[in-house]
């Protein structure tokens, strides 16, 4: 079975707590030296790259909407996906190996982000929901977390409107910014479908335009000068 390296030995002792620059909480994973999103502002982050990036434009195309998000992690992206369209349909899949302790996810405050009091029993329920289960969180939202590597995960076709690519970088996880994976990705996005990513590397942005989607270089935000949004035209 191929899988990554990228296993940590005793997940809880590996993660740390960090305050990044806008406020907003991370996790920081000691033994690959990595964070779970940008220093310079993990809110700020996950809202241009996957909500303002991604999910916004899409709400006028498809309802519902089929999310895959690669890498669950602290669950930011899922809680953003609703709160910022808590009327809409989404049907979210996401894929995670090692999932954060509970006792850590509730260090991390999201529910003190700006407009996301009113969320804080959803992301509890986006958390105590079972794996490989379908769960309706409420009568908008429905979750099912895969607890699988990326590598054996059998992508369905022509399934998804949105993919969010949000794995660790590529200098740790070279494995899986590779055509191979990209090019599950596609297959698994409906036509009109779209991927985004924090990314903006030469090789992803070639590999992705290798595979046929149009791909789109957007302002970054603070830290980094692009990202991408990737279109299966
Ligand atoms: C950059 S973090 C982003 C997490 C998440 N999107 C968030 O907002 O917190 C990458 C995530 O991918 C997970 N991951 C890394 N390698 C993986 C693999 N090979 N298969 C499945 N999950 C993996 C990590 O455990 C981590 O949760």
């Amino acid at each position: 079975m191929k899988t990554t390296s990228n296993k940590p030995e005793n997940q809880e002792d590996q993660l740390v707590l960090i305050l990044t620059n806008d406020n907003s909480y991370s996790l920081f994973r000691k033994d690959i030296g990595e964070t779970y999103h940008s220093k310079n502002g993990a809110y700020t982050e996950s809202m241009l790259v996957f909500i303002n990036n991604g999910l916004m434009p899409l709400l006028s195309q498809f309802n519902p909407i089929a999310v895959l998000e690669i890498g669950f992690g602290t669950g930011l992206n899922a809680l953003l996906t609703h709160a910022m369209a808590p009327e809409h349909l989404i049907i979210y899949d996401a894929i995670e190996a090692y999932p954060v302790p509970i006792s850590m996810i509730e260090k991390l405050q999201y529910h003190r982000l700006p407009e996301m009091a009113d969320f804080a029993g959803f992301f509890r329920h986006l958390h105590q929901a079972q794996w490989e289960e379908s769960v309706r969180v409420n009568d908008f939202f429905t979750l099912t977390k895969f607890k699988n590597d990326f590598l054996n995960f059998k992508f369905p076709l022509n399934h998804y409107h949105l993919v969010y690519f949000d794995a660790f970088s590529m200098e740790v996880q070279s494995e899986l910014w590779t055509v191979d994976l990209l090019k599950k990705m596609f297959d698994s996005l409906k036509k009109g479908g779209v991927l985004v990513t924090y990314s903006a590397r030469g090789p992803v942005k070639r590999a992705l335009r290798e595979l046929g989607f149009k791909v789109e270089r957007l302002s970054g935000p603070p830290g980094k000068r692009h990202v991408l949004r990737a279109t299966k035209e």
